[in-house]
């Protein structure tokens, strides 16, 4: 596609010291329930999927179980241990990957879906040109891309990133047709009613863009 990363502009944070330090407050410790809810939609049936920032595992743990030949992968030592622990204890095959996903992403195939709950919401002020680049690699024609995002909706601190239904729509309409984008809410430790967040699923055109 012949995209070149920019400059970063935001700092990204330590992310295995938060998770080193207990528990983070996107660590739910249970699945998604919009990851729930967009299963029980019936639009995605298991295939290959790739999980970016699986973090400590339950969606991973949750789509192995519900037929998907996944791929998790985390650049964070102490998330994966606890990730690879789930899973044995839940007794479901994943491929886990510890690593960089622009490293990984150079080194593997093209996936059916690829899945982030907070990952586009952060990487989009980091580098954006890199992660659509990124989501061109792991994709192929009539792949779906879901990603949970923080809701500029969302007026209580201390929440997830923040992206506008407007800036989702140019940004990921880039590369993907829009199938749904909805609201929802993330479940976290730290407030019971949990951060007002977007659900977003696309689907890259079947024929090349
Ligand atoms: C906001 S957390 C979300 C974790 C998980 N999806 C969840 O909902 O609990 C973002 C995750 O992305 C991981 N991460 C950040 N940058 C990464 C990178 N370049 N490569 C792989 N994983 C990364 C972090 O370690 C962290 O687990």
């Amino acid at each position: 596609m012949g995209r070149t990363s920019r400059t970063k502009k935001h700092p990204l944070p330590d992310w295995d010291t938060l998770y080193r330090q207990g528990t983070p407050p996107w660590e739910s410790g249970v699945p998604s329930g919009e990851l729930v809810r967009v299963l029980s939609d019936g639009v995605l049936k298991p295939c290959t999927a790739l999980e970016i920032g699986c973090g400590t595992g339950a969606d991973a743990v949750y789509l192995a179980r519900r037929g998907f030949e996944l791929t998790a992968v985390d650049n964070s030592p102490t998330a994966m241990e606890r990730a690879r622990g789930r899973a044995q204890r839940a007794g479901v095959l994943i491929q886990f990957v510890l690593d960089d996903i622009f490293s990984f992403a150079r080194r593997c195939g093209p996936f059916d879906l690829v899945y982030d709950a907070g990952f586009y919401h952060f990487m989009r002020k980091v580098d954006l040109e890199k992660f659509l680049d990124l989501l061109w690699r792991v994709t192929r024609p009539g792949s779906h891309y879901l990603t949970l995002a923080g809701s500029t909706g969302e007026t209580a601190e201390g929440g997830p990133p923040q992206v506008s239904e407007e800036d989702i729509r140019c940004e990921l309409g880039r590369l993907f047709q829009c199938v749904h984008l909805r609201p929802f809410h993330f479940e976290s430790p730290s407030r019971p009613e949990g951060y007002l967040g977007w659900s977003c699923l696309m689907q890259r055109p079947k024929v090349g863009m």
